[in-house]
């Protein structure tokens, strides 16, 4: 495999460094070599090149089997139009590349049950898959507009039959091989066309998919439920910035939104990214938490590289890494016995040894 490496802004570098460390164990003791190609997104190329997507950064990730980014955005660019900031950067790849369809799995881990501040029989075996769509919507859609002289500003959300066709069935097709077999669709359909037609395409699609349950929620008491009940849910499949908001919202049952790994499928070249943001005010203190980045590589090796396997022990490693004790600032809990907080390299090896072991121990 040939892995674009976009690192980005504040922790994006730090928290890809360790996910990249276990891509190359994995390809290590497949006696094989992934090829990585670091290229500048976000608020760096910015500063490099004068725009947030340099066209050499979007031809050779084109060239590329997969594209693994850290994360954008730095303050120092807020007084940009949204156009011209560091997260440009990062929806024109999202549109160049043509993923349509954003996988966010929200698991909660027993280890981390007293992280979240939902009691823990709320938490307890979450296992959710966010399917977002990522390419329309109010990110994408036109016309849009600041007007500083009359001081009216628009944003239009568009959707189409395709658009909401096309990441429909790859939800289905995922909720069709899950246990569950479950699709929870949110809209706002008693206020929006884009909603209403949202909903009568989806359950459309569900008539071809006969082995899975189809639901609809309104995406305001889908934030509530979410909370509450958040074990009813399997496969959530939503709008973009519904999915961007709920998603958020999911790392609040992991813990920390540091856990969560995310990929984008459906394009010429898929896009994997951590969830996470570039928290610039961690940035370089070694507090970052690599296991959302860590999880983004196992999704690499699951749907770039056919690799279930070696993405299944990446997981497990780091469930056993939780385990034993160990936890990066954000999923620190003072004074548990136990317990040890270690910074963003450290988890990255502690993580990566349990990788080793495990890839060594399953080929033996
Ligand atoms: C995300 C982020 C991005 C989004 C930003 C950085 C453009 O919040 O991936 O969830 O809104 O999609
Ligand atoms: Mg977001």
């Amino acid at each position: 495999m040939k892995i674009a490496i976009l690192a980005g802004d504040g922790i994006g570098p730090e928290v890809t460094d360790e996910a990249v460390n276990v891509l190359t164990a994995v390809a290590k003791h497949r006696g094989q070599t992934f090829e990585y190609v670091p290229l500048l997104i976000g608020g760096v190329a910015i500063t490099a090149h004068g725009t947030p997507l340099p066209e050499e950064t979007l031809q050779k990730t084109l060239q590329c089997d997969a594209a693994l980014l850290g994360a954008v955005g730095d303050n120092k660019f807020n007084h940009l139009p949204p156009n011209e900031r560091p997260e440009a950067g990062l929806l024109q790849i999202r549109a160049a590349l043509g993923g349509f369809a954003n996988l966010r799995p929200a698991v909660a881990y027993k280890a981390l049950a007293d992280n979240s501040p939902l009691r823990p029989e709320i938490t307890d075996s979450v296992d959710i898959l966010f399917v977002r769509e990522l390419l329309g919507g109010l990110y994408f859609g036109e016309p849009r507009q600041w007007d500083k002289a009359t001081g009216r500003a628009h944003n239009t959300m568009v959707y189409t039959r395709e658009e909401v066709d096309r990441v429909a069935r790859i939800a289905f097709d995922l909720a069709s091989r899950r246990t569950k077999k479950k699709i929870t669709s949110v809209d706002k359909a008693n206020v929006l066309e884009t909603s209403q037609l949202w909903r009568a395409v989806v359950t459309e699609v569900a008539k071809d998919f006969p082995s899975v349950t189809l639901e609809h929620q309104l995406v305001d008491s889908m934030a509530i439920h979410l909370m509450t009940r958040p074990r009813d849910f399997d496969v959530v499949l939503t709008e973009n910035l519904f999915g961007d908001i709920l998603s958020d919202e999911s790392g609040v049952i992991t813990g920390s939104l540091g856990m969560l790994p995310s990929a984008t499928l459906g394009g010429k070249v898929n896009l994997y990214e951590p969830v996470h943001g570039s928290a610039p005010d961690i940035a370089g203190t070694g507090k970052a938490n690599p296991i959302g980045a860590i999880l983004t590589a196992a999704l690499v090796l699951r749907h770039s590289g056919s690799l279930e396997r070696e993405a299944a022990i990446v997981e497990d490693a780091v469930v056993k890494t939780l385990e034993a004790g160990y936890r990066t600032a954000d999923i620190a809990r003072g004074g548990v016995a136990g317990q040890q907080t270690v910074s963003t390299r450290q988890m990255g090896e502690l993580i990566l040894d349990r990788v080793h072991a495990e890839l060594g121990a399953a080929a033996s």
